[in-house]
Formats: C-alpha cells, sequence, structure tokens
C-alpha cells in the first residue's frame, strides 16, 4: 500500500517535471524581434499570456492586483515592455499564469553608446542665437502611435551603483524619456485616461521625472506609478539636456496646470500659488542683502509672494526690517551639511533644502541673499523643476533655481544627503547629484559677478539679476567694490556691477537702509585690506578713492 502510494507520487512528479521542462523550452524559443529596425514592424500584436496549471497555487503579486483594482472596467491588462523581453518580464515579475493580461514590446533603437552625459549638458551654449538653436544629440524614441491601447508601461530602467556617477547613465534616461512620451501620448488620447508605470531595477525610475507623489507601491526592486499627465507632459516638452535653453509652459497647459493640484478653497481666491524665496542662517550677515534683495523684486512690480526662511540665529530686530522689506518670514532649523567640516563656511548650506517644506505654494523660485533683480521675472514661474542656469560642466548654480515644493521630495533629500556626496560640500553639489536631469536657464537670469578678463568688467545691461560673488557689496563702501584691496579677490571687482546693487539701496527706506550699517568691525576691516593695497601699490590705483559713504566710520 505504501509502495504504491509513493510510486504514484514519483510518477506524478515526473510527469510534472517534464510538462515543466517543455513550457520552459517553449518560452526559452519564442522568437525574440526586439532586434528587428522600426521601419520593418508591422503594426504590433498583442500576445496571450500562456496559461500555466499551477495558476490556482500562486497568489497574484501585490502590484498586478493593484493594477486590476485601478483599471476595474477593463477585463485585459494591456502592458507595453520597455527595455525588457518577455522572457525576463516573466522572470522578474514572476507572473506566470496571469490569464487578463496581453504583453507589446516597445521597440525603439538603443541610444548611440558614442553619446556622452557632457554632450547632453555641455558646459556652454549659444543662448543668443535665434535663426539656428543649438541642437541636442539625438535619443531615438519609438513611434508612438502603434501603441495607442496599453494601459500600463513596464520598463526595466538600467542600474549602476559605482561612484559619483551612478545616475548620469544617458541610456537610463533614454529608457525613462520613453515610458515618459508614451505615457503623455496614450494617456493623453482619451481625456486624461488613467496610465500607469511599472519599473523594474535597484534605482527605480528617475525622480526628476517621475514624482514621488505619483507613487502607488513601491516593493523590493519594483515600483508603481499613475503619473500626473499635465505636469509630465511638461517634462516631455523640455530638451533631453541642458544642450538647449528649456521652453516656458505654453499658457494654455498652464491654465489647465493650475486648476489640477489646487483645492477648491484655492480657487475662489484666485491666489498664485507660487513665491520668491531666500534663506538666511547661522549669522546676520545676509540680513542686509535680503532687504535689498526684497525690494529690488518690489521695484519690478513683482505679483508674488516674498518669503524667507531664517534659523535662530537672525535676530528679532532684523526680522522686523526684512518684514518691512516684503518678506513674509517662516522660523526654520537649520540643516548641517555632512559633507562640509565643522565650523566651515558652508557648514549649514543644507538649510536650503526646507524649500521644498514650503507646499502651500506649487512652485518657488529660489534666490540667493547676494542677488538682485533687475527686471520682471515673475514669467520665469512657467518652468518645471529643476531649472536654472549652468555653472560649469554639467553642473548648475543653484544660487537661482525653481522647485515645487514637496513632503516626499524633501524626505528623500534629508534620507539621501547621508550617502549621496557633494563635490563642494555644500547645497550645490548635493542638489547636482540629486537632480542630473536639469532644465537650462539663460545667463542673464544668474549673471556672476565674476570676470576672467580683467580688461572687461561690465556686466550685460539686458541681465534680469546680478549674483554678488566675492566680497559683498553691502559690506564695501557705496563708492568702492573692496574686492580691488586682496589679490585673489580682484576677480570679483567691477565699478559698474557694484553701483547697481547701490542704485537699488538709494531706493530703500531710511529705516531698511539702518540694517546695512557698517559695525566698527566691518569698517575696520575695509580700512585694513585698503591699506594693505596702497603698500603693494596695486597698479589699479583703487586704493587711492577718497571715499564718500557716509556709513564709512574712520577718516
Ligand atoms: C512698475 O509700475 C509702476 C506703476 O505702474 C510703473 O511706473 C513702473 O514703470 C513699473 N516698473 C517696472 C520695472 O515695470
Ligand atoms: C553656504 O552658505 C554660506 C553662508 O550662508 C554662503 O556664504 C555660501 O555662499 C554658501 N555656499 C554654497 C556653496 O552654497
Ligand atoms: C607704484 O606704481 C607706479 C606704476 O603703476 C609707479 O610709477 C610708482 O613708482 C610705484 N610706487 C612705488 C612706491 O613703488
Amino acid at each position: 500500500m505504501a509502495l504504491t502510494k509513493s510510486k504514484s507520487y514519483t510518477l506524478s512528479l515526473i510527469f510534472l517535471s517534464i510538462f515543466l521542462l517543455y513550457l520552459t523550452l517553449t518560452c526559452k524559443l519564442r522568437p525574440k524581434n526586439h532586434d528587428i529596425p522600426i521601419s520593418n514592424l508591422e503594426k504590433p500584436t498583442f500576445r496571450q499570456n500562456i496559461v500555466m496549471p499551477m495558476e490556482h497555487f500562486t497568489s497574484k503579486p501585490q502590484w498586478f492586483q493593484l493594477l486590476q483594482d485601478e483599471i476595474k472596467d477593463k477585463s485585459t491588462l494591456k502592458i507595453g515592455l520597455v527595455n525588457l523581453d518577455d522572457v525576463s518580464f516573466f522572470d522578474y515579475v514572476g507572473l506566470h499564469g496571469a490569464k487578463n493580461m496581453e504583453t507589446l514590446d516597445v521597440k525603439f533603437p538603443k541610444v548611440s553608446n558614442k553619446i556622452k552625459w557632457k554632450d547632453l549638458f555641455p558646459e556652454w551654449i549659444d543662448e543668443k542665437e535665434v535663426s539656428a538653436k543649438p541642437t541636442c544629440p539625438e535619443i531615438p524614441m519609438p513611434v508612438f502611435d502603434k501603441y495607442d491601447e496599453l494601459d500600463v508601461i513596464i520598463a526595466k530602467v538600467p542600474c549602476k551603483h559605482v561612484g559619483m556617477d551612478v545616475s548620469r547613465d544617458v541610456f537610463r534616461l533614454q529608457v525613462n524619456l520613453v515610458v515618459a512620451n508614451l505615457l503623455v501620448k496614450i494617456g493623453g488620447l482619451n481625456k486624461n485616461r488613467p496610465v500607469y508605470a511599472v519599473f523594474i531595477g535597484d534605482c527605480g525610475p528617475m525622480w526628476e521625472i517621475f514624482r514621488c507623489e505619483d507613487m502607488l507601491l513601491h516593493e523590493e526592486n519594483l515600483w508603481v506609478y499613475k503619473p500626473e499627465l499635465i505636469r509630465l507632459k511638461q517634462k516631455i516638452l523640455m530638451p533631453v539636456g541642458s544642450c538647449q535653453l528649456a521652453p516656458p509652459f505654453p499658457e494654455q497647459e498652464q491654465e489647465s496646470w493650475k486648476s489640477y493640484p489646487v483645492s477648491a478653497l484655492d480657487k475662489t481666491f484666485h491666489k498664485p500659488r507660487e513665491a520668491y524665496v531666500t534663506v538666511i542662517h547661522s549669522s546676520e550677515a545676509y540680513v542686509c542683502g535680503a532687504i535689498a534683495l526684497a525690494q529690488s523684486i518690489i521695484l519690478t512690480n513683482s505679483t508674488r509672494d516674498l518669503v524667507l526662511l531664517a534659523d535662530d540665529s537672525i535676530s528679532p530686530k532684523s526680522l522686523h526690517g526684512l518684514r518691512a522689506a516684503g518678506w513674509k518670514i517662516k522660523k526654520i532649523k537649520r540643516i548641517r551639511s555632512p559633507h562640509a567640516p565643522k565650523n566651515a563656511y558652508n557648514e549649514w548650506n543644507y538649510s536650503k533644502l526646507r524649500i521644498w517644506q514650503l507646499i502651500e505654494y506649487d512652485k518657488v523660485i529660489f534666490i540667493d541673499s547676494d542677488f538682485v533683480v533687475f527686471r520682471n521675472i515673475d514669467h520665469f514661474f512657467s518652468y518645471p523643476e529643476l531649472s536654472a542656469a549652468g555653472n560649469d560642466g554639467y553642473i548648475f548654480n543653484s544660487g537661482v533655481m525653481i522647485i515645487e515644493p514637496s513632503k516626499c521630495k524633501f524626505q528623500t533629500l534629508m534620507n539621501k544627503r547621508f550617502e549621496v556626496d557633494s563635490y563642494n560640500g555644500g547645497d550645490q553639489g548635493f542638489l547636482n547629484e540629486m537632480f542630473v536631469w536639469w532644465h537650462r536657464w539663460p545667463t542673464k537670469l544668474n549673471t556672476l559677478k565674476i570676470f576672467v578678463n580683467s580688461n572687461h568688467r561690465h556686466l550685460p545691461d539686458d541681465s534680469y539679476t546680478v549674483h554678488y560673488l566675492g566680497l559683498k557689496p553691502w559690506l564695501c563702501y557705496e563708492d568702492y567694490d573692496c574686492n580691488w584691496d586682496k589679490m585673489e579677490s580682484q576677480i570679483f571687482a567691477s565699478d559698474s556691477a557694484h553701483g547697481r546693487w547701490w542704485k537699488v539701496y538709494k531706493k530703500m527706506s531710511m529705516e531698511l537702509r539702518e540694517y546695512c550699517a557698517l559695525t566698527p568691525q566691518m569698517d575696520a576691516r575695509i580700512v585694513k585690506w585698503r591699506r594693505k593695497a596702497k603698500k603693494a601699490n596695486f597698479s589699479d590705483g583703487h586704493w587711492r578713492i577718497q571715499v564718500k559713504d557716509p556709513r564709512k566710520l574712520s577718516n
């Protein structure tokens, strides 16, 4: 009795193995046609999933159940596979046996491996050229109209964990852009038909393209997203890199975007949920700068809110002046940079990350307190996160940038700040690792006061702003740019650019000017360096100037 039982058990085991072997072979032998050039492709046909007898033994994975619940009115999910063939698809997701789905390979030629990140993000482009816009390298896309019927895109995202350059992978960008374009095309066809993306791989999708708010599920190496299509559309309208200037979002699109996330209450007030924001922390050195910045923005007739984040080191008296200048004040706790030495000038620069916490705004244009604005820049609110002007190489300058506040983004930045490096220990280095895919704003939005050619020390008249690098104007005299006094500061010296800051100062009330007064220590510092310049007989001769600035304390 016992013998026959175990015999039939063995027999059934053998049959089962043969059956499984047969199945594996048929799976493997199915032709893989992903090397066929696009032009040879017929209208693609969907493949029915092979139904396995073991179906009722395995429970459906959570993500598949989720999608079926989301897309209730469809009995069969149509799934497009990006960078993933059938075999690895089933290996990855363990969906053997699911009846209610059809899969389709999405074909596109892989981007040439000759194209490197620096080709997409060149250090310099000719911004003035209107007739022949600078071109970007081609990132091939699929022929979209073949995929109208898809409900879900499943993509395998390449992911390498090596050094600083993990995320600057052109193929990774291509896969993300293919998915984003597909979703917008197929979702847009049917008036915002909900469409979904599933990403497979250790790194998930690029968060610059797929917002963390849109994530429905994340388990191990699988992510499910339901993107807000209007915002995603703006991303795909951007150039593939900073190889071209970013275009503004078209106005009709903006209107639909505006009505999207805003609550009914906000709609009745029609308040623009947009603000200029600056941050001051750790000392009062930038209080005068922030006051001048607010006044300069107000002079351009801006209609947006002005918000200043300040930590405990800003005194009540200074806060009073900042409010009088136009800022709404928010108190923050400063954030230490994990990559800066103790007591370094940039020890607390990560405080800037708090701008992502301003979720009462849809968009924020961050401006450092050592800027003044000369022309109205309100129309730059129509650009997406993250747009900024270039710095060097493929790096953007974080002195002025547009971001979209978000709780989960702030949390991600806070969590990643320990493991992700910063080339300069400050926020700029960190943000450039977190937002490798950024959009180029014109240089005249962040005109750096720095002069490589010492014979030409004027900034263009049509600049929107000036970014005062080096010694700040309010730490010098009105009629004297003290950057002349130090050899290493002379690259920042310019009488005309210095004068432009003081033009704003002259329009400030007497009450506000008080906050730009010199203390005896500040004055002594200027005097000391002037004396040194005189002794060294600097040929520019600025040390000879008879200073008339009434703020000057000494003789
Ligand atoms: C701001 O508005 C005032 C009053 O309408 C106008 O005189 C001034 O020229 C405007 N300034 C700018 C920079 O547009
Ligand atoms: C860091 O913050 C300090 C003080 O606010 C500022 O002078 C400096 O420019 C900042 N550095 C960077 C790299 O952002
Ligand atoms: C200072 O430099 C000028 C030329 O720039 C020269 O004529 C003069 O003799 C120098 N003075 C001293 C004290 O070295």
